[in-house]
């Protein structure tokens, strides 16, 4: 059993991911750094060894690509130091769907679903043997909501949210610890490559990359498995849960509700 433990971050090359990075070496992990920009990871890597003394490793994947995502499952599955996944890579392009190339709502799924999937099923058999590991998935705020330019991003978010709480329920009562985090607009690159710049947003309902991702580790160490990190009133996705809940309890009538008149 080897003493040091390891965190996969997917998409470790910008934004949120390399927040994570940091951090997570600062809590004594090493790093296994995941995305496509070999240069970005490697800058990342040798900054965090010389900060914190870890080690880091990279490995450039297009999580696109199926023989990509073999290469990290290959790793998540026969590395016994992983402990920790962060399924963060992700892509958003923000258009109505008339106007959206098919591609881009093919490449949203195969990285925020099809990728975050394979990687979870990959790391799980040894996690749950260790009885120890913990998942973070970065899904978003448009887990709950969608507008004309996110149907598919959105379907995305809400895919990652309902998987989330399927795998919190099966791990229940183990040491195997899986954390959503639902971020609101986060300043990263994320944006101005979906087709909003970050500039077209209200500022003020931007929050800082550093800060989602301490308020989410806050989140962590507070036990918390569902994460808003923006939203001050944490009663309100209590209520937000228990009306869904309810909705859920009363469709298991077995009858078609009387106000469709079928007797
Ligand atoms: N920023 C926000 O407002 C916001 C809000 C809610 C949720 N989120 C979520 O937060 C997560 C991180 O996004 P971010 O905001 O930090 O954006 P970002 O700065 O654009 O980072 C996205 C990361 O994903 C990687 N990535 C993209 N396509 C990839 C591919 N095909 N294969 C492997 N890696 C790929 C990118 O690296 P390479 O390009 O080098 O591959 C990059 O490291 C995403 O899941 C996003 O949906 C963001």
């Amino acid at each position: 059993m080897p003493d040091r433990k390891t965190a996969v971050i997917t998409g470790a090359s910008s934004g949120i991911g390399s927040i994570y990075a940091d951090r997570l070496a600062k809590r004594g992990y090493d790093l296994v750094l995941v995305a496509r920009r070999l240069d970005r990871l490697e800058g990342l890597a040798d900054k965090i060894k010389k900060a914190y003394g870890v080690n880091v490793e990279v490995l450039q994947a297009d999580l696109e690509k199926d023989s990509d995502v073999a290469k990290v499952e290959h790793l998540l599955s026969t590395n016994p130091a992983v402990r920790v996944l962060v399924n963060n890579a992700g892509l958003a392009r923000l258009k109505p769907l008339e106007q959206a190339p098919l591609q881009d709502s093919l490449a949203q799924i195969a990285l925020n679903i099809t990728a975050l999937t394979r990687l979870t099923h990959a790391v799980l058999p040894a996690f749950r043997k260790l009885n120890e590991g913990v998942i973070i998935n970065i899904a978003s705020v448009l887990s709950i909501h969608a507008w004309s330019a996110s149907a598919v991003y959105s379907g995305t978010k809400g895919f990652v949210m309902n998987f989330t709480r399927g795998l919190q329920d099966e791990f229940a009562n183990t040491g195997v610890k899986v954390q959503l985090v639902n971020p609101a607009s986060t300043a990263t690159e994320i944006w101005d490559n979906s087709g909003i710049p970050l500039s077209a947003l209200n500022q003020e309902s931007v929050m800082t990359t550093e800060n989602m991702v301490d308020a989410s580790l806050a989140g962590f160490d507070m036990g918390e498995t569902i994460t808003w990190p923006s939203v001050a009133d944490a009663t309100l996705w209590d209520k937000y849960d228990a009306a869904r809940a309810a909705l859920f309890a009363a469709t298991q009538t077995g009858k078609p509700a009387p106000r469709y008149n079928l007797a």
